[in-house]
């Protein structure tokens, strides 16, 4: 039997069924889930008990694996799931598995999650789909909320659509964490912090969609004073993050959420973090194809 999709929103998101992720998948199945990101953006795939190795093994179907910041910065003796990097963990848990405390520096560096974001903006070549896969769920809260990009373009009017079209953003880790007042970085880390410049109208290449590529780790419009390119960030920020444009994951067990950061942005939804598990496992697939093309050199 061959998958369905029915729709968990009335403009994105899917719900697939009739597939069991942990199995080997055929290339018909891969290319139906690749058309049912290309049209939904977020797919969520129901009950699927996956292990570490199964998540992975799925995940490669869609491309290469990437490596999270966090787990490129965390000192080998604080991650808790070893030494495979591909392998992020989006837990409050500490490698001795205990809940994190309230000063713990993870849990800072994480807070930021809450923030709007398209994963891995702040590298030269962002994240192409991340895979979230639920292991322990708090009782209450938590939820991942997702906004359509490409619905937020879609309503902007005439004049707007012809400011935005030609506009490249400047993208930093440090800019998002700035915004809400971390910035304890270890020595080292200079290179990875700094900023990277990306468009922000993508056209997606199947659907031929424009989308508005946003998000937390925004700190600046090449050519703008900063001030006046953060306004203006703000308020694009809060015209694509209306209520209309959102779906909010309420996370089950075995639930494997899987979505495109090329068209959607997402953001992690507060808990009871110090007295709650709240346990996911993320692959992110490296971006190809669609956007995030390098900005051509300036002419001099
Ligand atoms: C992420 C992320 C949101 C969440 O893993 O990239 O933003 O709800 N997670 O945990
Ligand atoms: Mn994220």
């Amino acid at each position: 039997m061959s998958l369905s999709i029915r729709p968990a929103h009335p403009v994105f998101a899917g719900e697939v069924s009739a597939i069991d992720i942990s199995q080997k998948l055929d290339q018909e199945q891969v290319a139906a889930i690749e058309a049912g990101m290309d049209r939904y953006a977020v797919l969520v795939f129901r009950d699927q008990q996956l292990t570490d190795d199964q998540q992975l093994e799925f995940s490669r179907n869609f491309g290469e694996l990437e490596v999270t910041l966090a787990g490129q910065m965390a000192k080998p003796e604080d991650r808790r799931l070893g030494d495979r990097l591909e392998l992020g963990d989006i837990s409050n848990l500490t490698a001795r598995n205990e809940l994190r405390a309230r000063e713990d520096r993870s849990r800072m560096y994480a807070l930021a999650n809450r923030l709007w974001h398209s994963d891995a903006s702040f590298r030269a070549i962002g994240a192409g789909y991340t895979l979230l896969h639920g292991r322990v769920i708090p009782r209450k809260g938590g939820n991942t909320e997702f906004a359509d990009m490409r619905a937020a373009y879609d309503a902007l009017d005439a004049s707007m659509k012809a400011e935005v079209e030609s506009l490249v953003c400047e993208h930093s880790i440090v800019f998002s964490r700035e915004q809400i007042g971390f910035s304890d970085y270890a020595p080292g880390n200079e290179e990875r912090l700094r900023p990277v410049q990306h468009r922000l109208v993508i056209t997606h290449p199947v659907s031929g969609r424009k989308s508005l590529y946003l998000s937390s780790h925004i700190g600046g419009i090449v050519d703008w004073p900063v001030p006046e390119a953060r306004a203006f960030i703000r308020d694009l920020m809060e015209h694509a993050t209306q209520r209309q444009f959102v779906y909010a994951h309420e996370w089950r067990v075995n639930d494997l959420v899987m979505w495109d950061n090329r068209t959607v942005m997402h953001r992690a939804r507060p808990f009871n973090d110090l007295k709650e598990v709240r346990d996911l496992r993320r692959t992110s697939i490296k971006g190809t194809g669609l956007m995030v093309e390098a900005v051509p050199a300036q002419a001099a």
